[in-house]
């Protein structure tokens, strides 16, 4: 008798090969995002800096939404594309969540005084590559894309220099190996 395997669609992240230092996942369904963005949250801490890059659609802003649940975050956590900035409260960790998408001109970071809230908050922020030296740099890159395997890719990596990536790494692979 032919045994067939009807599998399910993974609701853990699916450990993929990465080119150099990083790590990537195949989130293919909600639940695996919502896990994923939780063991990231998990290891966050003030001054942390997350820059999340995708196509529209990709799951920037549910990641962000989940990982701020997993930290306590009660309220709305919408897409901040027009007010630029939203402070997240009411969790366990301070969140800024920021979209620069519309943002032009570089001097603008500076008055939105992203820099310095870094200090006490642990920051998520869309579309932040170009500012990237405005923020204060370092952190975490966190692409997220639509694929015809795994239905959507998050690959991460450490900007610059190391700093915290190996505590974070460590608490991703971690929790997968459980
Ligand atoms: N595996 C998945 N991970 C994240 N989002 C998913 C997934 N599968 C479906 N979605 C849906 O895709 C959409 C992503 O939208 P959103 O987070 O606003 O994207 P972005 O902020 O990147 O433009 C949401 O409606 C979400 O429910
Ligand atoms: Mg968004």
């Amino acid at each position: 008798m032919v045994e067939v395997a009807l599998s399910r669609p993974s609701r853990e992240p699916v450990p993929l090969p990465f080119d150099g230092e990083g790590l990537a996942f195949g989130l293919p369904t909600r639940r695996a995002t919502v896990r994923l963005a939780r063991r990231l949250g998990a290891a966050l801490a003030p001054g942390d800096l997350i820059l999340l890059t995708g196509a529209l659609g990709a799951g920037k802003t549910f990641f962000v939404r989940a990982l701020a649940r997993s930290r306590g975050v009660a309220g709305p956590v919408t897409s901040p594309s027009f007010s630029l900035v939203h402070h997240l409260e009411g969790g366990d960790l301070p969140l800024i969540h920021a979209d620069l998408y519309r943002l032009g001109d570089p001097e603008e970071v500076h008055h939105l005084g992203l820099r310095e809230l870094r200090d006490d908050a642990a920051m998520l922020v869309e579309w932040g590559g170009p500012h990237h030296e405005d923020l204060g740099g370092g952190g975490i890159e966190l692409i997220l894309s639509l694929d015809a395997v795994h239905g959507r890719v998050a690959s991460l990596r450490p900007l610059d220099d190391a700093g915290r990536w190996p505590h974070i790494a460590r608490a991703l692979r971690r929790a997968h190996a459980r």
